[in-house]
C-alpha cells in the first residue's frame, strides 16, 4: 500500500502531481510520501499492540533527517549503526532511550559517544566487543546496557547479500558461545546482559523462518531462566519484504500473528527494527529520458538517475517497478532496458521492461524509499538528488540537490 498512484492519466503522490515535482525541482528527484510511512509504521505497532513494543526505525534504509523526525515525533524509536547515525539520531532529538546500536565494528570513539548519549542498549556482535564496551564502560564509570545478537542459524529466502542470520554471516553469536556469555557474565560488570537480539536477513516476505528463529532464540532465553540469567528485552530485528513487484509478503497482522505468541511468552519488552517496511513503498526516484538509443540489439532508455542515485538493481538485480508519470495510450510501448550514463554495464535501474519513452518524457522508479538515497554515492562526479517530501498537497524539499562545489568541497589541491 503506498501513495503513488495515477489521476486521469498522471502520476501523482499524494495530491500532488508528480510532473509538477519534477518539473519544479528537476530530476533526478526522489519524492517521498509521508501518508504512506506513517501508515506503514501505524501497521505494525497497532498490529503489534499487545506486546506494545519499542519500534526502533532502522536509520540505514533512510537517513534523512525529516524522515527520521517525522518518525521519532510520531512515537518511533532508532536503531543505529555508526557514529554518523548517532550524530543524527540526537539531531532529532531522539530520547536515548530510545535508541539501540548495532554492528559489528563499533570503534571506541563510538562507543563512547553511545554511552554519553545514554543509548538504551548495544546489540553485541562479538566477545570482543563486549570486552570493549564494558573497559570502556568502566573507565567512564557507567554500567550499560547490552542484547547478545545471537545468530540463529536459519535460512531466510531473499538475496545472498542481505541474509544475516546463517553461520556464514559476520553477524552474531551462535548459542553454544552466547550461552558461555551468559555463564561468564560477572567477568563484565559493567554491562548488564539484559536482552536478546536478532536480525536474520532482510526483505524476508515470509513468517516460517521468523518465527523458526524466534522458537530458538525463546527457547535459549527458557534455559537461561533456568540458570538464574534474567533477561528484560527481546529484541526480534527487521527484515520484513515489501512487494517491489508481485512478491506477496505477509501483512503486518499476519506477521503479528504468527509472532505474537512466543513474543508474550517470553514476558519479555519487545523491540523492533524494521527499516525497508515502513520506508520502502514510500518513495519514487524520478528521472527524466535524456536519450532513445535504439541499438541493433534492443532499445535503451537513457535517463538522468543512474545506479549512484539508486544502487539496488546494479548490486542485488533488485527489480522495482517503473512507469511513465503520464499514461499516454496512443504512445507506442516497447521492450526496452532503462539506464543511466554512468560508465558501468552495470548501471541499469531496469532491464526489458514495457514503457513508452521518448526524449524529455519523465519515469518513476517506486519502491527507492529504502536503501535508495541512503546507499547513493557521487560516482562519476554526479551530484546527490533532491530530495522532497509530500504531505497531502503541501511539499518540502528535505535535501537540496548537490553543486559541483559540494563534489569538491573536501578535496586539497
Ligand atoms: N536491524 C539490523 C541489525 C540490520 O542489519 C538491518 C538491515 C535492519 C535492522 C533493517 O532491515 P530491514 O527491515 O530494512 O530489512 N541494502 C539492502 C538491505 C540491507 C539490509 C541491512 N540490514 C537492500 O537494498 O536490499
Amino acid at each position: 500500500m503506498h501513495y503513488f498512484a495515477y489521476k486521469k492519466n498522471k502520476l501523482f503522490c499524494e495530491d500532488i502531481e508528480i510532473e509538477h515535482l519534477a518539473k519544479t525541482y528537476g530530476t533526478p528527484l526522489y519524492v517521498y510520501s509521508v501518508r504512506t510511512i506513517l501508515e506503514h509504521f501505524d501497521k505494525l505497532k497497532s498490529a503489534l499492540a499487545e506486546v506494545n513494543p519499542l519500534i526502533a526505525y532502522s536509520v540505514k534504509a533512510n537517513s534523512n533527517l525529516a524522515i527520521l523526525k517525522l518518525l521519532v515525533d510520531n512515537g518511533a524509536g532508532l536503531d543505529i549503526v555508526s557514529g554518523g547515525e548517532l550524530f543524527r539520531a540526537k539531531k532529532v532529538r531522539c530520547l536515548g532511550s530510545k535508541i539501540v546500536y548495532a554492528s559489528v565494528g563499533k570503534t571506541e570513539s563510538e562507543i563512547r559517544d553511545a554511552i554519553n548519549y545514554g543509548v538504551l542498549m548495544f546489540n553485541i556482535e562479538s566477545l570482543p566487543e563486549l570486552v570493549k564496551i564494558n573497559d570502556i564502560a568502566g573507565s567512564m564509570n557507567k554500567n550499560v546496557k547490552a542484547a547478545i545478537r545471537i545468530n540463529p542459524d536459519v535460512q531466510a529466502k531473499t538475496h545472498k547479500y542481505i541474509t544475516t542470520g546463517q553461520k556464514s554471516n559476520k553477524f552474531g553469536i551462535d548459542f553454544e558461545t552466547a550461552w558461555e556469555i551468559f555463564l561468564k557474565r560477572e567477568k563484565y560488570p559493567n554491562v548488564a546482559l539484559a536482552g536478546i537480539h536478532m536480525h536474520i536477513g532482510s526483505q524476508i516476505t515470509e513468517g516460517g523462518p521468523f518465527v523458526k528463529a524466534l522458537k530458538r532464540a525463546v527457547r535459549f532465553i527458557a534455559d537461561l531462566k533456568k540458570i538464574g540469567v534474567k533477561l528484560e528485552y527481546l529484541n526480534i530485528g527487521g527484515g520484513l519484504g515489501i512487494i517491489y513487484a508481485k512478491e506477496t509478503p505477509q501483512t503486518a497482522l499476519e506477521f503479528a500473528g504468527k509472532v505474537l505468541p512466543d513474543l508474550k511468552k517470553t514476558g519479555l519488552k519487545i523491540i523492533l527494527e524494521p527499516g525497508r517496511f515502513i520506508v520502502g513503498n514510500a518513495a519514487a526516484l524520478v528521472a527524466r529520458v535524456t536519450y532513445v538509443k535504439e541499438a541493433k540489439s534492443k532499445i535503451f532508455v537513457v535517463v538522468d538517475a543512474a545506479m549512484n542515485d539508486l544502487i539496488r538493481p546494479a548490486l542485488y538485480n533488485a527489480w522495482h517497478t517503473i512507469l511513465n508519470i503520464t499514461k499516454d495510450a496512443k504512445a507506442p510501448r516497447k521492450p526496452v532496458d532503462i539506464v543511466g550514463p554512468v560508465c558501468e554495464s552495470g548501471d541499469f535501474l531496469g532491464k526489458d521492461r514495457t514503457l513508452a519513452a521518448k526524449e524529455g518524457d519523465y519515469i518513476a522508479v517506486l519502491g527507492a524509499g529504502a536503501y535508495g538515497f541512503s546507499m547513493s554515492s557521487n560516482y562519476n562526479s554526479r551530484r546527490r538528488a533532491c530530495e522532497v517530501l509530500v504531505d497531502k498537497n503541501s511539499v518540502k524539499v528535505i535535501r537540496r540537490r548537490e553543486t559541483y562545489e559540494d563534489l569538491i568541497n573536501r578535496e586539497i589541491l
